[in-house]
């Protein structure tokens, strides 16, 4: 029984060091070491012996098996690197196949839309300025003629920052418009001035389909001699009509803003209806899209302008609502829900 395992053990050694894959390596456990292999009968057949003998034969004949087993766990390894080396050589680059497309990012629409705005203002010989989102009560209201107890503070629901002064005063807020940037602009330039002013504005609001706690304006500014309203109407139409369109017409109409004086809004003819009334422009023909007005001198006075001197014009508007009119989109938190399925398509 020994001998016949040592024959064993040396048929498998020989045949192992000639085998180069996996299946036929599985084959050769099978064949000594499985169930039915050639050593597990020799073991099985230890049964038979008397009990000194078994112990004399088992020893040797388990040492083979687990020998046996050693080397299969080497070879199998062995053969595995090998796989790997010839996968690896197989996947080496090929010089001749196309490229991968690098998958390109865009501008969000909003932001596409806030260039456009501005390039046409560039083009009129605007300069962009910047402001900070978290902003003083100062520039936000009360340089721009909105004190403590006026009431158009109530039109602006107020995120005001968890701030407070050693007096217990809460002077910081989320600006609620850009125009907080003409108060700086007036503070800190000299005329002549022409400026717009584009961002990211806050109003303690829930989102529905118009409306969201965030959106964007672009306020603008200009400052010089002899400004007139005639320049306010002729700059603002002519954004107009580069934006919406040559025939886009445009509608002017008395309103209020405590930072001018007098105060317009502007209308452009609706898109949907052209004019006749329909859902979109709630049956008027028209849709406001910006507030503008000649600053108001107290105003001017406060930043260090003359108004004796000096008069300007001021405008705002949303950004937002700009591309919902030109692509017919009816829910704003579209642009902010990071769904790639529908910013890709601008
Ligand atoms: N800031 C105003 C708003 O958010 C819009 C506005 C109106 C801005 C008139 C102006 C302006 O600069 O002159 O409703």
């Amino acid at each position: 029984m020994l001998q016949e395992a040592e024959k064993i053990k040396q048929d498998a050694l020989r045949e192992l060091e000639s085998i180069a894959n996996i299946r036929e390596l599985e084959a050769w456990r099978v064949r000594y070491l499985g169930r039915r292999g050639k050593l597990t009968e020799i073991l099985r057949g230890l049964g038979k012996l008397p009990p000194e003998e078994r112990k004399v034969v088992g020893a040797p004949v388990n040492v083979a098996k687990n020998d046996l087993a050693e080397w299969f766990r080497q070879k199998e390894q062995a053969l595995y690197e090998m796989q790997l080396v010839a996968a690896a050589k197989k996947e080496a680059i090929d010089v001749t196949l196309p490229g991968r497309p690098i998958p390109a990012g865009r501008l969000h629409p909003i932001t596409q839309t806030l260039h456009e705005i501005c390039d046409i203002f560039i083009a009129m010989g605007f300069q962009v300025v910047e402001g900070p989102e978290v902003e003083w009560d100062y520039y936000n209201f009360e340089a721009l003629n909105i004190p403590e107890e006026h009431p158009a503070r109530d039109t602006m629901a107020t995120l005001w920052v968890d701030f407070k002064t050693d007096s217990g005063e809460s002077p910081m807020l989320l600006r609620t418009h850009t125009t907080s940037v003409s108060a700086r602009v007036i503070e800190t330039m000299q005329p002549p001035i022409r400026v717009v002013e584009p961002g990211k504005v806050y109003r303690y609001e829930a989102s529905d389909a118009t409306h969201t706690p965030m959106f964007h304006q672009i306020d603008g500014q200009v400052v010089d001699e002899g400004i007139t309203m005639a320049d306010l109407k002729g700059t603002l139409y002519e954004f107009a009509r580069r934006f919406f369109g040559e025939d886009r017409k445009v509608r002017f109409r008395c309103d209020y803003f405590p930072f001018v004086e007098p105060g317009v809004e502007m209308a452009i003819e609706c898109s949907v209806c052209g004019g006749k009334g329909c859902r979109l422009c709630g049956n008027t023909g028209w849709i406001e899209i910006l507030g503008a007005g000649m600053t108001h001198p107290r105003v001017l006075q406060r930043g260090g302008i003359d108004p004796e001197v000096y008069t300007g014009f001021a405008f705002g508007m949303g950004i937002d609502r700009m591309p919902m009119l030109r692509y017919g989109i009816d829910d704003i938190r579209l642009f902010y829900s990071s769904d790639l399925r529908f910013l890709r398509q601008f």
